[in-house]
């Protein structure tokens, strides 16, 4: 075992919403993803994960906003963390089994990528209570196998997630683009549901390679779209960026409606904030919407446009409630006697 052995350690890392989105595995275990895909980190909505190696435990543990996970229907969840745990105790040279503590403070499983921030700040702090010292390109390539889009939530500010070419996913990994503080955007989330998704990505990903007649078209068009996003992030071009992101994001969900039976993540308030956002650009507002694997509406607007969209999201009928947030971090560990919540 590795000397400097530390037994618990606690990180955060923060969601963050692709803008060229990724939809698509080419391999399933690894997590490799069909696509490139870019996206921004955000700041204010944050999971805190507390990993602490216990000898005296059998199985691992895992607690989500406090609740145990792990037995019954729940399994799943559990069997993600300690897979995930696997592989850096396989680095580590131990075995020992670990507490998981995690907290996130916005819903979990309803499209607000929590499995992003929650395998980002899993990776994180177990590395750091295993005493492994790993690069953020590693730790990349670790999340991404928890949960592909966590590979990007290692990075703050605009990250890309390659596609990569090898087999066994050493250059899928991200790297930061442009740092948060260099082009501060603003995001304003309209939570028009706080349920879980129906369907999940993985099964989403799989239905859709499988029956959408539009796969191979959305494959062939991803790199131009990561072209033009990279070189409007680096000019900081807002229209430019506006345009290609709801291009994606619209591209991506009729992707995924095509599917059969088809994907329809969105509701009705979904649809009214998009019409909205469109119509405050058409006004000159500097806004544009994104959309995940699920009903919440993400408006990414420049700083001076923010109190607008707020208030416009704010009068959808369905919309239930509105948060903002500015572009963040990657993960990063905390003091391990920090509160989690
Ligand atoms: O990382 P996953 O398996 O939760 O997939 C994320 C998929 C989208 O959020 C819809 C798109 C993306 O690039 O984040």
């Amino acid at each position: 075992m590795n000397a400097g052995f530390e037994r618990a350690a606690v990180a955060q890392a923060q969601p963050n919403i692709a803008l060229v989105k990724y939809w698509g595995k080419r391999q399933q275990t690894l997590n490799l993803p069909v696509v490139g895909s870019l996206s921004i980190t955000l700041d204010s909505i944050w999971t805190r994960t507390r990993a602490a190696f216990d000898p005296a435990l059998k199985t691992d543990r895992f607690l989500l906003n406090g609740v145990p996970v792990g037995s019954g229907a729940d399994a799943g969840p559990l069997l993600r963390v300690s897979a995930c745990l696997d592989l850096l105790r396989a680095r580590a040279g131990v075995a020992t089994c670990a507490w998981i503590d995690s907290r996130n403070n916005f819903p979990t499983g309803a499209g607000l990528a929590s499995s992003a921030s929650g395998f980002a700040a899993l990776v994180t702090a177990a590395a750091a209570a295993l005493g492994l010292e790993l690069d953020d390109t590693e730790k990349s390539a670790l999340a991404r196998q928890g949960s592909g889009s966590a590979a990007r939530s290692i990075f703050g500010g605009f990250v890309e997630w390659s596609r990569g070419e090898r087999e066994d996913g050493a250059d899928s990994v991200a790297r930061p683009l442009l740092d948060a503080a260099a082009w501060p955007l603003q995001v304003v989330i309209a939570i028009t549901s706080t349920r879980q998704k129906s369907v999940g990505s993985t099964e989403g990903m799989n239905r859709t390679a499988q029956t959408s007649p539009y796969q191979q078209a959305w494959i062939d068009t991803q790199d131009a779209d990561l072209a033009e996003a990279r070189s409007a992030v680096a000019a900081r071009n807002f229209a430019r960026l506006a345009d290609v992101s709801e291009f994606s994001c619209l591209k991506m969900h009729a992707l995924a409606m095509a599917a059969r039976p088809g994907l329809l993540y969105w509701n009705g308030a979904t649809v009214e904030g998009m019409q909205r956002v469109r119509a405050l650009r058409a006004a000159g507002v500097p806004v544009f919407f994104t959309i995940d694997a699920g009903p919440q509406l993400k408006a990414v607007c420049l700083p001076e446009a923010a109190a607008a969209v707020n208030e416009a999201l704010r009068d959808v009928a369905g919309v239930l409630n509105v948060t903002q947030t500015g572009l963040g971090a990657g993960a990063h560990l905390l003091d391990p006697q920090q509160a989690l919540t």
